[in-house]
C-alpha cells in the first residue's frame, strides 16, 4: 500500500526525516530554500500533511488551492503563521509544539535580560574594538537585576518559568499581566502578583514580553506604553515580532525614555528595523530563544508525533483545533459558524441562507456532472461544496464532499458516483439545521 504523502518545508535533523520516512512518502527541502507562497502551494499538491517551522503562512487561499491537505504540524509553540479559523473551516488540523521548549526559552529570556541590564554585548564590543585602556568606576554601569521588580506580560507556561527564575533565583519581586488572572495556587507557586498592564509598566524595572502574537496583541508595546515605563527600565521581547512597535522602540531608546532593550524577535524578521541596528543600548539576537540541540530536536519530534498521531493513529498529541477531529462524524456543528462570523445570530443566519442557495444549485450540478462522468468539473463542485459546508458547520456534507473531491482527482468514477448519492443524502440531513433560525 502506498504511504500518505507529506511535505517537510525546511531542512531538519536527519533522524527526524528518517522517522517520518517510516510512515510517509516525504518530500524534503535538502537545500533549505525559502519557498514562495506559490511554490509552497505547488509542492503541497497531493500532500495530506505538512511539517512547518512556524513561518510558512497557512492561509485561506493556500487551503483552497491544496484540497488534499489534512494537517499542518508546526515544530514551534507559536502558531501565528496559521489562519486557524480558515483551517477549521476547511477541516484541516493544526498542531504546535508546546512544553518541550518552556525551560530552554525561559533560560534564554533570562540570558537576554542579564545581557541587556548588565550591558554585556555593548561592553564586549567596546573591548573588542580596543577601546578598553583603563578601569573606571562608572564604566558600563548597568541596572540591578537581583532584588529588582520583574514585570512579565503573558503568563503562560514560559512566562511562569521566567517568573520562577526571577523569584527564586534572583530574589526579584515578580508582577505579571495576562489576559486572564492565574489561579491563586499558580500565583503562589510563581510568587507573582497580578497587575493591570499600565500599572505593571509603571512599576517594573524589567519588562519581559512572552505573550503570543494575535491581532489583539499587535503592538502591545508602542509609544504610549514606552512613555510610561521607568527611564531606567529594560524591555525584553522573546515573544513575537509585532508585539512591540519596533520603530517606536528605536525612538524611545534613542531618546532615553527607557534604558535598554533585548530583542530576539522582530516585526518582519529576518529584517530588523534599521534604527535598532544603529543603537548601542539594544541587544539583538536572531530568534534563538529555543535554540539548543536537545530542545530543537524535541520540538521537531513532537511535530512528527503530531503528524503520525493524526494521519496514522487518528490521535494527534497537541492539536490546536481539535474540533476538526470531533467534527468528522458530526452532521452539524454550530462552532464553525461562530468561528466564521462570531456569535452574531443575524450574521450566522445570513451565512446559512447564502450557503443554502449556493449549495442547492451545486447539488444539481453535481448530479449532472456525476451522471455524465465529468470528473474534473465534479471535483471542482465538490471542492466548493466542501469549503462552503465547513464554513457554516455542515460537517458531514463537508466530509463527504472532501472524499468526493479526492475520488474525482484520482479519476475513480465508480467511487465518485456512490459519493454523489451520499453527498445529496448528507445535504438532506443538514437541511433541517440550516432552516432553523
Ligand atoms: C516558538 O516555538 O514559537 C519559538 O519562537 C520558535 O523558536
Amino acid at each position: 500500500m502506498s504511504k500518505p504523502a507529506i511535505l517537510v518545508t525546511r531542512s531538519i535533523f536527519p533522524d527526524v526525516l528518517e522517522r517520518l520516512g517510516q510512515y510517509f512518502d516525504v518530500e524534503t527541502n535538502p537545500l533549505d530554500q525559502m519557498w514562495s507562497q506559490d511554490e509552497l502551494v505547488q509542492r503541497l499538491q497531493g500532500k495530506v500533511g505538512v511539517f512547518t517551522t512556524g513561518v510558512e503562512r497557512i492561509t485561506e487561499s493556500l487551503l483552497d488551492r491544496c484540497p488534499d491537505l489534512r494537517v499542518c504540524s508546526n515544530m514551534t509553540v507559536g502558531y501565528n503563521n496559521f489562519d486557524l479559523v480558515a483551517m477549521t473551516a476547511a477541516g484541516v488540523l493544526g498542531t504546535n509544539a508546546p512544553d518541550v521548549l518552556t525551560e530552554t526559552t525561559a533560560d534564554f529570556g533570562f540570558a537576554l535580560l542579564m545581557a541587556t541590564a548588565r550591558r554585556v554585548t555593548e561592553s564586549e564590543h567596546y573591548l573588542r574594538a580596543g577601546k578598553w585602556t583603563r578601569w573606571s568606576y562608572d564604566m558600563f554601569s548597568g541596572s540591578e537585576v537581583h532584588g529588582s521588580t520583574l514585570g512579565i506580560i503573558g503568563m503562560g507556561r514560559i512566562g511562569q518559568a521566567i517568573a520562577r527564575r526571577g523569584a527564586y533565583g534572583f530574589g526579584m519581586k515578580v508582577v505579571y499581566h495576562n489576559r486572564s488572572r492565574l489561579a491563586a495556587a499558580t500565583e503562589m507557586d510563581c510568587k507573582a502578583i497580578y497587575l493591570e498592564k499600565d500599572e505593571l509598566l509603571r512599576t517594573a524595572d524589567h519588562v519581559m514580553l512572552v505573550v503570543p502574537y494575535s491581532p489583539a496583541s499587535h503592538h502591545t508595546i508602542g509609544a504610549a506604553e514606552l512613555a510610561i515605563m521607568k527611564p531606567t527600565a529594560t524591555l525584553i521581547n522573546i515573544a513575537r515580532g509585532g508585539i512591540v512597535d519596533d520603530a517606536a522602540l528605536a525612538i524611545a531608546l534613542r531618546q532615553g525614555q527607557i534604558a535598554s532593550a533585548g530583542l530576539d524577535v522582530y516585526e518582519g524578521e529576518p529584517s530588523v528595523h534599521p534604527d535598532l541596528l544603529s543603537l548601542s543600548n539594544v541587544v539583538l539576537t536572531p530568534h534563538i530563544a529555543s535554540a539548543t540541540e536537545p530542545t530543537r530536536r524535541a520540538m521537531a519530534m513532537l511535530a512528527v508525533d503530531n503528524l503520525i498521531g493524526y494521519l496514522v493513529q487518528d490521535k494527534p498529541v497537541t492539536p490546536l483545533n481539535p474540533q476538526v477531529i470531533q467534527d468528522r462524524n458530526t452532521v452539524w456543528d454550530p462552532r464553525a459558524l461562530e468561528l466564521s462570523v462570531g456569535d452574531n445570530a443575524q450574521a450566522q443566519q445570513r451565512l446559512r441562507e447564502r450557503f443554502l442557495s449556493h449549495v442547492s444549485s451545486q447539488i444539481s450540478d453535481l448530479m449532472a456532472h456525476g451522471a455524465s462522468g465529468d470528473l474534473v468539473s465534479l471535483a471542482d463542485v465538490a471542492h466548493r461544496l466542501k469549503s462552503a459546508a465547513r464554513t457554516v458547520g455542515a460537517m458531514r456534507l463537508g466530509e463527504v464532499s472532501q472524499s468526493l473531491e479526492a475520488a474525482c482527482r484520482q479519476l475513480d468514477l465508480p467511487k465518485a458516483i456512490t459519493l454523489v448519492e451520499q453527498v445529496s443524502a448528507a445535504f438532506s440531513d443538514v437541511l433541517p439545521y440550516l432552516r432553523k433560525t
